[in-house]
């Protein structure tokens, strides 16, 4: 990509992957058809389908849907092999245990920026009843006799992954759920709506507290999956980066207010309306202090982002993230585009620079990778970015949304190692 001036059109936002992956994990729970809408063509998508099959999950798109049918489930192992390429793979643990009783499924293992557990998970499903135990890299859980049982489940931390796990597990259990610290995030909100309107009987989703009334069954319901908060965030910062003027349309403003904020406190006019939002600014964003948080605090996963444009700015940003301490692999990186970036512990201190000038970078994960080519938007001359397979598991065909409003950016086969 080159660096090639201001931004300016209309970017489609398509659905989001992290209310899509326990939407479609919730097939596990019918013995008939489901089918989603609004699901996104991303990598992180087909893996789950591959892990879905593996189980017995029948899934078919038929145009912009998907038919899933669990009615012959097959087995109860998720394979180390599926599930290590995506944490969320642990999603089939409730489900598995609530519809077969047991689930043999791989720990994930660590991802590009260091450990993240899954204690919450297993401690969910043991106050359901469920007996977990950790061999040879899999935790092998069994319900109790007659199936899981409502119980209490308080996390320690709120997790959006525990969260949806518990839900998934509780909503067919003997008698009543609480969970205490559940996370706020709109795609718990919005796997708790799906499995309402499929019969389950939910309250306080929303709020740290969240109640469960069991019902033997449930009954699939045609579904939409939300937009992704993050996906149009990203391309906010696309316009905001570029100085350009873009509308970002199928969105849900309400869910994404701490960005928008953020955005318009480095200094640029951000309108929303209904589905739509758009951005206008020029000249370099102010410096500002952000702060990651659970919902509704301002997102992890626009971190990255907001670190490629604060590179760029008139003053000093200090961008903490206090979900992933060590969330920083995009930071060498955009050193090499020249920006100047010093880290504290989780604490990024960003210097205003001289300006980015473009150079080969890598790509470490999902986020960083959107980052790096926010970067090379503006960067004097070529930037390359490597790995962009890391890009594809969250951002569907990037590329093509970014020339359709005047990037200058396109794929190449990269020479082997
Ligand atoms: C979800 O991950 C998202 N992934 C992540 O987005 C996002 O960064 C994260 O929530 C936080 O918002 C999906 O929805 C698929 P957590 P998840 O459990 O569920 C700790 C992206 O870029 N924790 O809310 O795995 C954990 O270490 C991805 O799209 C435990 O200690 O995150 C972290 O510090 C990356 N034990 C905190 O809780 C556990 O058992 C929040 O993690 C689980 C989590």
């Amino acid at each position: 990509m080159r660096g090639n001036g201001p931004l300016s059109g209309t970017v489609p936002i398509g659905g989001s992957k992290n209310a899509a992956l326990p939407v479609l994990t919730a097939a596990i729970l019918f013995d008939r058809p489901l089918t989603i809408d609004h699901v996104p063509r991303l990598r992180d998508i087909s893996t789950l389908l591959a892990l879905l099959d593996v189980l017995g999950v029948r899934a078919a798109r038929d145009d912009e849907a998907l038919v899933l049918d669990g009615s012959n489930l097959t087995s109860s192992h998720a394979p180390y092999d599926l599930v290590r390429r995506m944490r969320a793979s642990i999603y089939v643990l409730g489900p598995l245990l609530a519809r077969t009783g047991e689930a043999r499924v791989s720990l994930p293992g660590g991802c590009a920026w260091g450990p993240r557990p899954v204690d919450l998970h297993v401690l969910a499903m043991e106050k359901l009843g469920a007996t977990v135990d950790v061999e040879h890299g899999y935790l092998v859980a069994r319900a109790p006799k007659g199936g899981l049982k409502g119980g209490t489940i308080r996390f320690a931390v709120s997790s959006v992954g525990a969260t949806c796990n518990a839900l998934l597990a509780c909503v067919t259990a003997r008698g009543r759920t609480r969970i205490e610290n559940a996370a706020e995030e709109p795609e718990v909100v919005a796997l708790a709506e799906f499995l309402e309107a499929c019969g389950a009987r939910i309250q306080g989703h929303g709020t740290r507290t969240i109640e469960v009334e069991g019902t033997a069954r449930l009954t699939p319901v045609r579904y939409a999956v939300i937009p992704d908060r993050i996906e149009a965030g990203t391309f906010l910062v696309a316009g905001a980066i570029t100085g350009g003027e873009l509308r970002l349309t199928g969105c849900r403003p309400d869910q994404m207010e701490s960005v928008l904020d953020a955005v318009r406190a480095m200094g640029f006019e951000v309108a929303a309306e209904g589905t739509e939002i758009t951005i206008r600014g020029s000249g370099p964003p102010r410096g500002t202090q952000i702060v990651t948080a659970p919902y509704p605090g301002f997102p992890t996963d626009m971190q990255a982002q907001m670190m490629a444009l604060a590179s760029i700015g008139s003053g000093v940003s200090v961008i903490t993230d206090t979900i992933y301490h060590d969330r920083f692999t995009h930071v060498a990186e955009l050193g090499r585009l020249g920006a100047d970036i010093r880290m504290d512990g989780n604490t990024a201190v960003v210097h205003p620079c001289a300006g980015l000038s473009g150079a080969h970078v890598m790509a470490t994960d999902l986020r960083a990778s959107a980052a790096l080519i926010l970067a090379g938007l503006i960067a004097e001359g070529e930037t390359r970015v490597s790995r962009v397979y890391h890009i594809d598991r969250g951002y569907e065909r990037i590329e093509e949304k970014l020339r359709a409003v005047g990037a200058d950016v396109e794929r190449v086969q990269e020479e082997g190692p």
